[in-house]
């Protein structure tokens, strides 16, 4: 089922990290994107009625036994298609042209020469351009009636067109920044070949997601566990937007929090909607449930259980005091986003790769039906929605901050004493990252306690034998993928220097510097 009534353009995922970028791509352009894995069927498609389909890159070759296919009758479907890289040579091979093994793998930063003034999809580009390449195999032969649009020094056919049926293909990634023009291709793609209106925004998602909570709703009650973060923050501000003071917001003090959060949520959220906020302290309770558990999954499982439990207390208590005609709360807020969708499998089949503590970690015996209007969406879109809705930037322009907090950010057992510790040293690299205007470059950074591991050191005249810090700056434009940040080395130095000083029983800092992947952004 689609997430939205808007007609979508379809990026079929042929297994590669390109997809969402691919997704992603295309709503900036201002059109409503979904992914679908490449199993789809030719009737599964036309289910969904697209404007526009986009085949994804893809690790395979096309000859290869196994290698991903695509229904034939999806491109007999009259739909105006784009083949990139995997997807271009699926086309190729579909459509009567011919794939071939050159022999030379082209990778990375490639210089092509295109066509650039008689035809839609490369219209308006210079013919000299430098593309992201990244593949083995190469179209030897275009499909009959596709004409060659560009060449590089070993691929005599690295994109073509038809205008006529309004096919395109690719070899090289236009998603990635490092093809120059390669916004420029799914633009024109979209807008001048496919003649696509440019009407995916932030105040059309808000109104339709409006309508769509009225409808889901009706007049029952609605409960929010806002966690100090955006995704909740935005949930429960378009939910308001619907539904007013059907809605009631639960803030759930578990003690993971980071300094400061708590008045955040009770003095400046509140402030900035005249959401009703209804605090839990269950500091207690979570700290109970976590003693003696070290396991980061089972950490997870106890974090999204305890949460909803402390939110059925919330809903007890607020019956009890509802007004006598009082409605029932029958409805939770869940702030999760598109990429948790697709990474928990809901969106293309993909592995799950952690519990996801808003998707997967819920308990079975949920008592709320979700309401999640955020699930189409990516985090900038997210923040662009809160922007709209007049949430402060404080808000809205925050680092994301996992669900289970810094629970997941002890690497061991979680007790006061360490949360203390850590949220000294996290509150010192926030402040140290924002005065040195570094926040703009950094996607998160988690600051993470090795609990269970102790070094020698020494300090005044004393021996220390303390815990490690562990910083992990990430660059990411999806938390999919993520590259570690180069942070300059005289910031490293004060962080590493306060927290040495300030924060008792941490001797040494460690800096994180593994991309994802192989590393995931949080240590667990
Ligand atoms: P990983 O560690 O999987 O994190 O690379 C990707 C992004 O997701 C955040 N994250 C979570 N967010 N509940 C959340 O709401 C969770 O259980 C959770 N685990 C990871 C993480 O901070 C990063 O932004």
């Amino acid at each position: 089922m689609s997430e939205t009534s808007q007609r979508p353009v379809l990026v079929v995922d042929f297994g590669a990290q390109y997809a969402q970028l691919i997704a992603r791509r295309v709503r900036e352009a201002s059109v409503y994107s979904e992914i679908v894995p490449h199993t789809i069927t030719a009737a599964e498609v036309a289910a969904k009625n697209p404007i526009g389909i986009v085949l994804s890159g893809g690790p395979s070759s096309v000859y290869e036994e196994g290698a991903p296919a695509l229904d034939t009758g999806i491109l007999e479907l009259g739909v105006p298609t784009l083949g990139i890289c995997y997807g271009f040579q699926v086309m190729a091979t579909q459509l009567g042209g011919e794939v071939a093994h050159t022999g030379q793998r082209e990778y990375g930063s490639t210089a092509v020469t295109a066509r650039t003034d008689d035809n839609q999809l490369l219209r308006g580009q210079p013919t000299a351009q430098t593309v992201w390449m990244s593949h083995g195999d190469s179209v030897a032969i275009a499909p009959d009636g596709f004409e060659v649009l560009a060449s590089t020094a070993s691929t005599p056919v690295a994109a073509f067109a038809n205008d006529e049926k309004r096919f395109y293909g690719v070899q090289w990634h236009p998603e990635v920044k490092h093809s120059q023009y390669g916004q420029d291709v799914i633009v024109n793609f979209l807008h001048k070949a496919a003649g696509i209106p440019a009407d995916w925004n932030s105040g059309n998602v808000i109104a339709e997601q409006v309508e769509k909570i009225r409808a889901q709703v009706g007049s029952a009650r609605v409960i929010a566990g806002l966690s100090g973060g955006v995704d909740s923050a935005v949930a429960a501000a378009i939910v308001h937007e619907a539904v007013g003071d059907q809605l009631v917001c639960v803030f759930v003090d578990h003690g993971l929090l980071r300094q400061d959060e708590r008045r955040q949520v009770e003095v400046d959220y509140v402030a900035a909607t005249g959401i009703r906020l209804v605090t839990i302290d269950a500091r207690e309770q979570f700290l109970t449930a976590l003693a003696g558990v070290s396991d980061p999954e089972t950490k997870r499982k106890i974090i999204g259980r305890e949460f909803i439990r402390s939110f059925e207390q919330a809903e007890r208590d607020l019956i009890a005091e509802a007004d006598a005609d009082g409605e029932p709360i029958r409805f939770l807020v869940q702030g999760t986003l598109y990429p948790d969708v697709v990474e928990s499998g809901g969106g293309s089949g993909t592995a799950n790769i952690k519990s996801h503590h808003n998707v997967g970690g819920l308990p079975e015996d949920l008592q709320f039906e979700l309401v999640e209007p955020l699930r189409a969406l990516f985090k900038d879109e997210v923040r662009a929605i809160g922007r709209e809705l007049g949430l402060p930037e404080e808000i809205v322009g925050r680092q994301p901050f996992p669900g289970p907090g810094l629970g997941i950010r002890i690497v061991g057992e979680v007790t006061e004493a360490r949360l203390e510790l850590l949220r000294h040293a996290d509150a010192i690299v926030r402040a140290e990252l924002s005065a040195a205007g570094l926040d703009g470059e950094i996607w998160q950074c988690p600051v993470v306690l090795l609990a269970d591991v102790r070094s020698v050191g020494v300090q005044g005249d004393g021996r220390t034998y303390g815990h490690p810090i562990v910083l992990r700056p990430v660059s990411s434009e999806d938390a999919m993928t993520a590259d570690w940040t180069r942070l300059p080395y005289d910031v490293l130095a004060r962080i590493s220097n306060r927290i040495t000083n300030e924060v008792a029983d941490v001797n040494r800092v460690v800096l994180d510097v593994t991309s994802k992947p192989p590393g995931t952004i949080e240590w667990e």
